[in-house]
C-alpha cells in the first residue's frame, strides 16, 4: 500500500501534467486565429479584434421611404459599421412602418403581474413589448434613425419607448437602475429646419436630443452620439455641405468602432 507521501506525489504529477496539458491546449487555440472558439478562450488582444462580432439594433422612426433623410444616414451609418467590421449582424426594425399601439390600463396590468402568475391573455399583451426588449438586450450597438416631428420625437417612437422601459425588464424599479449594460448608441436625426444644436437659437426647442439622451440613459446606455441631419426642407444647394458633414460624421463613427 503506498504511504502518504507517495500518494501526494503522485497527485501533485498528475496535477502537474493535467496543468501543462491544459496550458498546451489553451496556447493552440490561442493561436487559432479566426476561431470563435479561440477568441472565447483567448487572452489576446489580436485574436479578440480578428474575431470582434458585433450585433447591430437598427431601428428607422420614419414612415417615409427612399425621401427619409434619418432612413438614409442611418442606413449609411449601418452599412459602413459593417463594412469596417465584416462578420457583424445586424436586426432591423422599422417603426416607420409598424403600428405600436399605446400603452393601455391592461397592458400596466400585465407588466406589474409577476410573470409566472400571468395570464395567456396578459402573455400575448406583452409579446411585441417582449420582442423589442428582447432585441434591444440582443445588440451591442444601437442606431435609431429619427426624424424630429413637433420639436420631438414622433409619437410611434414615443409608444416604443413605452414599450420597452419595464420595470425588471430594462431598469431597476427599486434603484432606477438601468439594466441595458455595455451597450451603445447612435441616433441620426433629421430635421425639417434648422438652428436646434448646442447654442443656436432653436436649441431650447429640441426635445428629440434631451428625450433620447434621458431614456436611453435611464434604461443604463449612457454612451449616445447624434448625429442631426438638419434642414431637410432647405433647397438642395444648402443641403449638400449638411449632407456631406453628416457622412463625414459617420465615416468617422465607422472608423472608431
Ligand atoms: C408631422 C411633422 C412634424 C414636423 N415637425 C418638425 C419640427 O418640429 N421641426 C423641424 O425642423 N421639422 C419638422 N418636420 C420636418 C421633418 O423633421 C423633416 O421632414 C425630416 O426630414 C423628417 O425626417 P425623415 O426625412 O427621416 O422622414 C416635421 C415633419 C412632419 C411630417
Amino acid at each position: 500500500m503506498a504511504d502518504q507521501k507517495t500518494v501526494r506525489n503522485a497527485l501533485l504529477i498528475t496535477g502537474a501534467a493535467a496543468a501543462g496539458y491544459f496550458l498546451w491546449k489553451y496556447t493552440q487555440r490561442d493561436n487559432t486565429a479566426g476561431s470563435t472558439t479561440g477568441a472565447m478562450l483567448s487572452p489576446t488582444t489580436t485574436t479578440l479584434k480578428e474575431t470582434k462580432m458585433t450585433h447591430i439594433l437598427h431601428v428607422n422612426a420614419s414612415p417615409r421611404g427612399e425621401g427619409s433623410q434619418s432612413r438614409l444616414i442611418s442606413n449609411e451609418l449601418v452599412e459602413a459599421m459593417v463594412a469596417a467590421h465584416p462578420g457583424t449582424t445586424v436586426t432591423d426594425r422599422d417603426l416607420g412602418h409598424q403600428i405600436i399601439p399605446f400603452v393601455t390600463e391592461p397592458f400596466i396590468g400585465a407588466m406589474y403581474t409577476p410573470a409566472e402568475a400571468r395570464t395567456p391573455e396578459q402573455k400575448e399583451l406583452l409579446m411585441l413589448s417582449d420582442e423589442l426588449i428582447a432585441e434591444l438586450k440582443a445588440a451591442d450597438v444601437y442606431v435609431f434613425g429619427v426624424p424630429m416631428y413637433n420639436f420631438g420625437v414622433p409619437a410611434v417612437f414615443k409608444a416604443y419607448i413605452d414599450y420597452v422601459a419595464r420595470a425588471n425588464e430594462t431598469f431597476n424599479p427599486a434603484t432606477y437602475e438601468g439594466l441595458l449594460k455595455n451597450k451603445k448608441a447612435y441616433v441620426v436625426s433629421a430635421h425639417g429646419g434648422a438652428g436646434y444644436g448646442p447654442g443656436q437659437e432653436r436649441e431650447s426647442m429640441n426635445q428629440l436630443v434631451p428625450t433620447l439622451r434621458d431614456i436611453l440613459g435611464f434604461l443604463g446606455v449612457t454612451d449616445v452620439e447624434f448625429v442631426s441631419v438638419e434642414g431637410t426642407s432647405a433647397p438642395e444647394e444648402k443641403r449638400v455641405p449638411v449632407m456631406a458633414a453628416a457622412r463625414e460624421k459617420i465615416a468617422a463613427i465607422a472608423k472608431a468602432s
